[in-house]
């Protein structure tokens, strides 16, 4: 056999249109879920009484025969026979011959690829939900560990007001969690089972898609053969998921950069997790946090290349869709790693309390708490911005602290100026009056881990 669609032509193909063709080097890893689908088709063909009960036997038997050889790495792939389907359904003829022709009754590679990418996707998206709950369980023993250590909140990277590092962290609880809910949303989207599409149109034959369906343990049936077989639009949620996703991760990548320069010095990543430099003896760099941010470039390129894939090709199937497989692979194998040595690097750092408290004195970081005092003392809140401005201004010009300005120098400052108006200016003090719901008040921080907690353990 030259191959299995060759009764149309006189000849084969030509080397590089082989190589050039062939998918198989990338979807040899739908093998599994290829097997998983044929066994689900042939039993449902055998109940519509399309082959009998035995042939499906035979065919089922030797399915697994096959899985069992590609596990075990005993298949050599080859070009020649393009992609995991035609490779499959090969080796079977091969093994049990006429009777293995009989499987491909009903179905085509279009509605069978379509199946494919939803049932490894279905795997692979469990799989990246345990990566992001892994993450999500650190960031609550982490925060809830440094839940009162006060360090500098920023915006701009200027200094902004007091936080404590376990609200910092808590806020990437956040964002990490509705990463999760959005791969849930995607597993709900593509929920729905292609299979029985055909080629484009359905088919003639008398399936039973209701079977398959329940068979394969999708929720739902696809509705237009035609959409089942051309759309893509799952891959591309996923890859703008992904994207999101690593986009959080690169944030938080750069603030371990940042932490970890000697000029901030807040935190020490375990040896494990650096290395160093082969010229200069004293480096530990922070080379996962740095790859992170790389890779997150290949993340976003995946989701380009995928939209421009797409975006031209007409109804129904185009082989350009073969293209899915490269973005669709490195997506999910660089966002999982990413995922999972980014959580075991954040279980290896330790913050240095002592060091983050001794950033604390230099920015103005209470400014707010005075102007959000005088409102209490019945201020309009411009006016008071307005003053505690100026009192700003002067401590700069005297290079001083807020609460270093002498009770004298008030009214120089402004005529309103009295010293009840100032509070206690410490940062503990500001972190402390921060309980709106949501705030970072240490029992604000707490709320918001065990609420976390519950999340987890739904
Ligand atoms: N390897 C192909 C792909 O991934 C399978 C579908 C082939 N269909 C076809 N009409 N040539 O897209």
């Amino acid at each position: 056999m030259v191959n299995l669609w060759s009764g149309r032509f006189e000849k084969g193909m030509d080397k590089l249109m082989e190589e050039f063709n062939a998918s198989i080097d990338l979807d040899k890893r739908y093998y599994d879920v290829d097997i998983d689908g044929s066994i689900a088709h042939i039993t449902m063909l055998a109940e519509q009484s399309i082959v009998t009960k035995a042939e499906a036997d035979l065919i089922i038997s030797a399915l697994e025969n096959i899985r069992k050889q590609i596990a075990e790495n005993k298949v050599e792939f080859s070009t020649r026979l393009e992609d995991i389907h035609m490779t499959i359904e090969t080796l079977l003829i091969e093994e049990i011959g006429e009777v293995g022709k009989k499987l491909h009754t009903g179905r085509s590679r279009n509605d069978q690829v379509a199946l494919d990418t939803r049932l490894f996707m279905r795997q692979e998206l469990n799989g990246i939900k345990n990566d992001i709950k892994t993450l999500l369980e650190v960031l609550l023993t982490k925060s809830d560990e440094y839940k009162a250590v006060i360090m500098i909140g920023f915006t701009h990277l200027q200094h902004a007001q007091p936080v404590t590092v376990g609200f910092h962290l808590m806020a990437y609880f956040q964002m990490f969690k509705r990463d999760l809910e959005r791969i849930e949303d995607c597993l709900k989207r593509m929920d729905y089972n292609p299979l029985g599409s055909g080629a484009l149109a359905g088919t003639t034959i008398n399936i039973n898609r209701q079977r398959t369906t329940e068979l394969l343990g999708f929720t739902n049936i696809s509705e237009n053969a035609m959409d089942s077989v051309s759309d893509k639009d799952f891959v591309l949620e996923f890859l703008s998921d992904s994207a999101i996703c690593i986009m959080h991760l690169s944030r938080f990548a750069e603030e371990f950069i940042i932490w970890n320069s000697q000029e901030f010095n807040y935190i020490d990543i375990d040896d494990a997790f650096c290395t160093g430099s082969s010229i200069m003896p004293q480096k530990k760099n922070p080379d996962i946090a740095e790859l992170i941010r790389g890779k997150t470039g290949r993340i976003y390129g995946n989701l380009i290349s995928m939209l421009t894939v797409m975006k031209g090709t007409p109804l129904a199937y185009n082989k350009d869709f073969q293209e899915d497989k490269a973005a669709l692979f490195d997506t999910i194998d660089t966002l999982r790693i990413s995922l999972k040595i980014f959580a075991k690097m954040l279980e290896n750092t330790n913050f240095k309390p002592e060091e983050i408290r001794n950033h604390l004195g230099k920015g103005f970081l209470a400014a707010t708490d005075i102007a959000e005092n005088m409102v209490k003392l019945g201020m309009p809140f411009r006016e008071a911005h307005e003053i505690v401005g100026k009192m700003v201004k002067f401590c700069e010009v005297n290079k001083i602290g807020l609460d270093e300005i002498k009770d004298e120098n008030l009214n120089d400052i402004s005529p309103v100026l009295t010293k009840n108006m100032i509070p206690d200016l410490s940062a503990r003090a500001c972190v402390d009056r921060r309980d709106s719901y949501g705030g970072t008040a240490v029992r604000e921080v707490e709320r918001q881990i065990k609420s976390g907690r519950d999340y987890l353990s739904r």
